[in-house]
C-alpha cells in the first residue's frame, strides 16, 4: 500500500509538471507598463522596450533585468527595439513626433538618428537584414501611402523611401488599411536564393494584406479575419530553408476568436501561395516566430501556442497574456514580453 502511494505520488508531480504552465518562467512583472519591443541577442543578451518610455536590457539570461533610464523621452512608447550586441541597439517611438534613437553604450547614451514631425505619422515596426546593416521602419500611411525609411549603416542614418505615385506602388493602401504597432514584427526583409530579395509586409484593418514593399511583386488579400479596425495580420516570420512564412493575427478586441488567425505562406516562383492551418492557434495572436522549420511559436494576449508541424497543428501551452515572443539570433533561448510589464522565460521540453 505504502509503496502504491509512492508510485501514485510520483507519477503526479510528474504530471503536474508537464501539464502546467512551467514553461512560462516569468522573470518581470507588475509594473503598470507594456512591452511590446523584444530583440534577443543570445542566450545572455535581451533587450525589450515599450510604454513609458521603458528599455531594459539582460546580460545573464534574466536572471538580472537593467532597466536603462532615457532622459527626456520618460513618456515615449518605444514599441520596437532591434538589438545587435549588449552594447548596440536601436528603438523606435511611434508618433508625436516619430523617432528612432540608437546606443553603442549598452544603453547610458542615446543618439537621435531620425525625426519625423509630419502630422498622423504613426510608425509600427522596423528589421534588420541578415547582412546586418540594412535596417527598414515601416509606419501608416501618409496621403494614402504607406512610410518608409531605410538605414545601411545599422541605423546611424534613414532615409525615407519616397512613394511612387502609381498603380503598381503596393504602398498605396484602401482606406483604413494600415498596421498594428504590437510586437513590432509586421515586416520581414528576407532573401530568396532563386528569387533575390523580398520585403516583407502584412497589414490590417479594412484589408488584410501581404505585400512586397521592393519589388511590388505582390499585394494579395490573406484569409484572414479583416475589415474592422481591430481585425487583420499582426507579425510574419519566414523560414529560408523551406521558403515558407506564417502569418498570425485576428481580432484583437476579441481576442479568443480562434479562427481566421493564422495564415501559411509557401513561395512558388517569387509568388505566395496561402493556405490554412487544421488547427489554428486558440485565438488572437499579436506575434509568431520560427524556431526552426518544424517548430514555431506564437503568442498573444489570450496565451501562448506552439506548433511541432511547420504551423499545420497549433497547441495552447498557455493561457498568459504575452505581446511578443522572440528567440537568440545565435542561441536557443526564448523570451516573451507584454502587458504589465511582464518578461518570461520560455522553457520547451
Ligand atoms: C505609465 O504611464 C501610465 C499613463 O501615464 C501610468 O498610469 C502608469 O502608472 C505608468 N507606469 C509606471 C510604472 O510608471
Ligand atoms: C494593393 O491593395 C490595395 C487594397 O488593399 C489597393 O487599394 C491597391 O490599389 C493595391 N495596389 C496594387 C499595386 O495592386
Ligand atoms: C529554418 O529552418 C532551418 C532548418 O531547420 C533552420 O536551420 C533555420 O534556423 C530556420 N530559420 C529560422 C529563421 O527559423
Amino acid at each position: 500500500m505504502r509503496f502504491y502511494k509512492i508510485i501514485v505520488g510520483g507519477l503526479f508531480l510528474f504530471l503536474t509538471d508537464l501539464g502546467k504552465a512551467q514553461q512560462v518562467q516569468v522573470l518581470e512583472s507588475g509594473k503598470k507598463l507594456s512591452f511590446r519591443g523584444l530583440s534577443v541577442v543570445n542566450d545572455q543578451v535581451f533587450w525589450a522596450s515599450g510604454s513609458n518610455g521603458t528599455v531594459v536590457r539582460s546580460t545573464d539570461g534574466g536572471k538580472t533585468i537593467q532597466w536603462i533610464n532615457i532622459p527626456g523621452y520618460e513618456k515615449r512608447d518605444f514599441r520596437d527595439i532591434e538589438a545587435f550586441s549588449a552594447d548596440t541597439a536601436v528603438i523606435m517611438a511611434i508618433a508625436e513626433p516619430a523617432i528612432i534613437l540608437k546606443t553603442t553604450d549598452g544603453g547610458l547614451n542615446w543618439r537621435k538618428v531620425f525625426e519625423d514631425t509630419t502630422k498622423g505619422m504613426f510608425l509600427d515596426a522596423m528589421d534588420v537584414h541578415e547582412d546586418r546593416k540594412t535596417m527598414m521602419v515601416v509606419g501608416d500611411p501618409i496621403q494614402g501611402h504607406l512610410f518608409v525609411a531605410m538605414s545601411f549603416n545599422s541605423g546611424d542614418t534613414w532615409q525615407q523611401i519616397p512613394n511612387q505615385n502609381s498603380d503598381k506602388d503596393v504602398r498605396k493602401v484602401a482606406d483604413t488599411e494600415a498596421m498594428f504597432a504590437s510586437s513590432g514584427t509586421n515586416l520581414k526583409m528576407v532573401y530568396q536564393q532563386e528569387n533575390g530579395q523580398l520585403f516583407l509586409l502584412v497589414t490590417g484593418g479594412s484589408k488584410a494584406r501581404l505585400k512586397n514593399l521592393l519589388l511590388n511583386s505582390f499585394n494579395d488579400s490573406l484569409p484572414m479575419l479583416q475589415g474592422g479596425t481591430s481585425t487583420g495580420a499582426n507579425s510574419i516570420d519566414y523560414n529560408s530553408s523551406t521558403r515558407s512564412a506564417v502569418i498570425v493575427g485576428g481580432d484583437f478586441a476579441k481576442d479568443t476568436i480562434a479562427a481566421d488567425n493564422c495564415v501559411l505562406v509557401q513561395f512558388k516562383n517569387a509568388k505566395p501561395v496561402f493556405s490554412k492551418p487544421l488547427v489554428p492557434p486558440h485565438g488572437y495572436r499579436s506575434c509568431v516566430i520560427y524556431l526552426n522549420e518544424k517548430e514555431l511559436v506564437t503568442c498573444g494576449t489570450s496565451g501562448i501556442d506552439i506548433s511541432n508541424n511547420g504551423g499545420q497543428t497549433w497547441t495552447l501551452i498557455s493561457k498568459e497574456s504575452f505581446h511578443v515572443v522572440q528567440k537568440a539570433r545565435t542561441g536557443k533561448a526564448i523570451f516573451l514580453a507584454g502587458g504589465n510589464g511582464r518578461i518570461a522565460r520560455l522553457i520547451l521540453p
